[in-house]
């Protein structure tokens, strides 16, 4: 029997993984993009969903914490992908989605990671305290930032020369390219052949 995988995409802003990932899925037999969850009514995100005529949903951190898992039933997801997404995810939602929820972060954990540590921020101190090498980790999401299992993860080398933007960069190239084939190699249960 086919089965459908309906994912939603939780993303706080400029939202060009969650483009990635749409662009990816779009054809695809059994997994399809039905939901863009986001907690800022200003994200670029919101805008790109708009463009490929996927649902979007705009919530405070009030329905954030009571009423998301309600919606996403109503949308029948199966599996949440955060791509920038910048609040904690909520105990009941972990309860309600066990071990189907991951996320992507833009560097090698357990370095720079946890509260506090995103976006350029993370590239600035990568390239001041000299690192040799810097990447993307994908992970699963439990209570804590950026401490779930890891799944994948994936390095690209920094040189001295390099400004925090071309490692931003750098790392950029290298989500766009692996976070929506681990989506899809963790949703089919193909883990082993990342
Ligand atoms: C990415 O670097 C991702 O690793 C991190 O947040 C950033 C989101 O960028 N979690 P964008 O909104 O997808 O452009």
């Amino acid at each position: 029997m086919d089965q459908n995988y309906r994912l939603a995409i939780f993303a706080s802003g400029k939202g060009s993984n969650a483009e990635a990932i749409i662009k990816y899925f779009k054809q695809h037999p059994s997994i399809t993009i039905e939901l863009i969850v986001s907690n800022n009514p200003q994200a670029l995100v919101l805008e790109r969903a708009k463009k490929y005529g996927i649902p979007t949903l705009v919530l405070n951190r009030r329905q954030f914490e009571s009423e998301i898992a309600v919606k996403l039933s109503d949308y029948q997801i199966t599996h949440i992908v955060l791509a920038g997404f910048l609040w904690l995810i909520p105990p009941s939602l972990l309860k309600a989605f066990p071990h189907k929820i991951i996320n992507i972060h833009p560097a090698l954990l357990p370095k720079f990671g946890g509260k506090g540590m995103y976006g350029m921020k993370i590239h600035q101190l990568v390239q001041s305290s000299n690192e040799k090498e810097t990447g993307i980790t994908i992970h699963v999401v439990d209570e804590k930032y950026d401490e779930g299992e890891i799944l994948y993860q994936h390095k690209c080398e920094v040189v001295s020369e390099d400004t925090p933007e071309e490692i931003a960069d750098r790392v950029h190239q290298l989500e766009y390219a692996w976070y929506p084939k681990i989506i899809e190699r963790w949703i089919l249960n193909r883990m082993e052949s990342s």
